[in-house]
């Protein structure tokens, strides 16, 4: 073998660690005090995404075409929109509720979770908008926030304020808490704001979930009837990127044992491994590329399976700061390259 080969091999196994940052392209940006909190992804390609407070409702966006987003659904009574998964081709189910960012009832108004279904599947003929369904108001829910699917009726809930996993029967439309492990647990921030359990997502037997305050990606093995069979373990810990502690919020499953995370206090997306390795893959601490990402999800056509669409805040929750002053940016919807590039 040739020495200049060789020296080459042993540089690049000499850097491991060492990893570019993965071009970014800004979709759409709404207005400064947007906040668009979670994506799911038609079989067709187009993006829907929820919001808190504004611009609400649930709106698509094609990504192709350079058009802007399109109001598909509405929620009277509901001003906010959280996590949403698809069930069936085509069928959604999405979290609402009433949500408040000042005042002394800052926070979700009690008694306002509410499980919506949105079913593109059954299409108005009219309108040519999807169905949509109310499915079960959880009164005793605190803060819904992430949500996915166990299986094509038994929708999985994440709540932020009671630490809890809610488990939502879309046949019986009745709801009970699946697990309220130590590790989804919410916990005091230095902004007074204290998230628990955040993004969660279900795989192969394994429910992973993200817990905002306590830092931490984990996961929590269900038996074939949804039951817990342990308690949850930790996968990984949230990386500190130029001194700053950066937070976890809603994240994706990769090929393999790998997932893509929004990190709100990062600005960035980051890579988790099981192994336990985090690394940052896209935006950083001081960067407005990714404001204060919210959620992130591979396209699913095949000219995009290999772009991750990330949402944002823009910094109304967690600040960007930039020269020690905040700066607050519209809520994103970003495309991030991953073709071509190894994140580890
Ligand atoms: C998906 O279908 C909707 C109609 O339901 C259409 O408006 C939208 O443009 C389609 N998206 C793509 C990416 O073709
Ligand atoms: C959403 O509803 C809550 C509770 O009614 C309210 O406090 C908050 O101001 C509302 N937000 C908006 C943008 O209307
Ligand atoms: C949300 O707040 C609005 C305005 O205060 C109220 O009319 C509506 O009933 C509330 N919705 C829920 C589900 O509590
Ligand atoms: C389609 O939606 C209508 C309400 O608009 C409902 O009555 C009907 O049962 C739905 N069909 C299916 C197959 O879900
Ligand atoms: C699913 O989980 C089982 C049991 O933990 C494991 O043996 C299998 O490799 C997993 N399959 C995939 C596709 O990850
Ligand atoms: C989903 O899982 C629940 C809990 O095990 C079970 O009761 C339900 O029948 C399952 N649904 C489907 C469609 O398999
Ligand atoms: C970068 O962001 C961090 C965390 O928000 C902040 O503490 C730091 O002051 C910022 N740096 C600059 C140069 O603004």
């Amino acid at each position: 073998m040739d020495l200049t080969l060789i020296a080459l091999l042993l540089t690049l196994l000499m850097l491991p660690h060492v990893h570019c940052l993965l071009p970014t392209r800004q979709l759409y940006q709404y207005p400064i005090g947007t906040w668009i909190e979670n994506l799911a992804i038609r079989q067709n390609g187009s993006l829907l995404f929820t919001s808190i407070n504004a611009p609400g409702e649930l709106h698509s966006l094609n990504p192709f075409d350079g058009t802007e987003p399109v109001l598909v659904a509405s929620f009277p009574g509901f001003n906010t929109t959280l996590g949403i998964v698809e069930t069936t081709p085509d069928n959604f189910y999405l979290l609402a509720d009433n949500y408040s960012f000042s005042g002394p009832n800052a926070g979700p108004q009690p008694g306002s979770g509410t499980v919506f279904q949105v079913d593109f599947a059954n299409v108005s003929s009219s309108d040519g908008l999807p169905t949509v369904t109310k499915l079960v108001n959880v009164k005793e829910a605190k803060e819904f926030n992430g949500l996915t699917a166990f299986n094509d009726t038994l929708l999985l809930a994440a709540d932020s304020a009671l630490g809890a996993v809610w488990a939502i029967d879309t046949l019986s439309s009745s709801a009970y808490i699946l697990s309220q492990d130590p590790l989804m647990t919410p916990v005091g921030s230095t902004d007074g704001i204290k998230l628990g359990v955040n993004g969660i997502h279900f795989r192969n037997g394994s429910l992973y979930f993200t817990n905002t305050h306590l830092f931490l990606f984990a996961k929590l093995d269900l038996d074939s009837d949804a039951r817990p069979r342990g308690p949850a373990t930790v996968v990984a810990r949230a990386l500190e990127e130029e001194g700053v502690q950066t937070t976890w919020d809603d994240f994706t499953l990769g090929y393999g044992e790998v997932a893509f995370v929004a990190s709100a206090g990062g600005n960035a997306v980051q890579a988790i491994k099981w192994d336990g390795s985090v690394s940052n893959v896209a935006g950083s601490v001081n960067s407005t590329l990714i404001a204060q990402p919210t959620s992130a999800k591979f396209g699913r056509t095949e000219r995009d399976s290999d772009v991750l669409y990330v949402t944002t805040a823009g910094g109304l929750g967690t600040s960007v700061i930039q020269g020690g002053v905040p700066v607050l940016v519209g809520a994103q919807i970003v495309a991030v390259d991953l073709k071509d590039h190894h994140v580890f």
